[in-house]
């Protein structure tokens, strides 16, 4: 299928090499500028961020959530046909205190609305390196899973179809409404869990724990005395903090 990815950040990056790796055309932009992708390591066409929308079936869009209002102007160019997917997650310490999700909107509901679009929300709970490093073929006995929600369930279908090529097991997280369930400091947030475990991981999602859980993972991260951790430690920190 033919892609866009705004953002060549880390998860950006690796979506595009395993895009490419699995036979997709890859084109990729920075939203801030052709300049900002010298030295990076993606794979795919580098092209302008205007270029990026055009003559493709699905746009990834993969930047902080504070960063998302400024393109809508560029997703006003989208055309209807293409299924947008969102990456993002919220996080206070990065991205600014938002009012609306702190207040309790969807973190995707909000991303929709900044967007002035249905979005697919996907690739937001795994970890960067399970993303990069553990995807296995279909079948594969303990294959991880990724929780997509979305309100289009055509669309859903074809993202969960791409997931699975690039290593992956699916979960229906719902509509965007529900996609709470799979946000931060629940149980289903990189946790490297097989597909049976994270349908129960999303049923057993607390929102209003979460926010609390995912500022104590937080701190911990950023403990230099708990430092460096290794992707297996983080999964573990997440599966005990995120189910306490
Ligand atoms: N890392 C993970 O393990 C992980 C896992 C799942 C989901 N996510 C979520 O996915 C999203 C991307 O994560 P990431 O780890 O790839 O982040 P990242 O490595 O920090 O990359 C962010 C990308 O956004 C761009 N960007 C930053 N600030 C911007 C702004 N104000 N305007 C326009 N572009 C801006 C960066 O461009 P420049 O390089 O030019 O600054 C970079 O291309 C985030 O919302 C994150 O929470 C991350």
């Amino acid at each position: 299928m033919k892609f866009g990815i705004i953002g060549a950040g880390t998860i950006g990056s690796i979506l595009s090499k395993k895009l490419v790796n699995t036979g997709h055309d890859v084109k990729i932009a920075d939203a801030r500028g052709i300049e900002h992708l010298e030295r990076k390591e993606f794979a795919g066409t580098p092209v302008p961020v205007e270029d990026v929308i055009t003559n493709i079936e699905i746009l990834i869009i993969s930047l902080p959530s504070k960063a998302l209002p400024s393109i809508r102007n560029i997703i006003d160019q989208v055309g209807e046909e293409v299924i947008i997917v969102d990456t993002s997650n919220y996080y206070p310490f990065r991205d600014d205190k938002n009012e609306e999700i702190e207040n309790g909107m969807v973190e995707s509901v909000w991303v929709s609305n900044q967007l002035g679009r249905p979005t697919i929300k996907a690739f937001n709970n795994l970890l960067a390196y399970t993303l990069e490093n553990e995807g296995t073929p279909e079948g594969t006995i303990g294959r991880i899973a990724i929780a997509i929600a979305g309100n289009d369930v055509s669309q859903k279908q074809i993202i969960m179809d791409v997931v699975n090529q690039l290593g992956f097991d699916t979960v229906d997280g719902g509509s965007l409404s529900d996609s709470w369930r799979q946000q931060p400091g629940t149980p289903a947030f990189c946790t490297e869990l097989t597909k049976e475990e994270l349908t129960k991981a999303l049923k057993k999602a607390n929102k209003e724990k979460a926010p609390f859980l995912r500022d104590k993972v937080i701190e911990m991260l950023s403990n230099p005395n708990l430092n460096p951790l290794s992707n297996k430690d983080i999964v573990n920190m997440n599966r005990d903090i995120y189910n306490s």
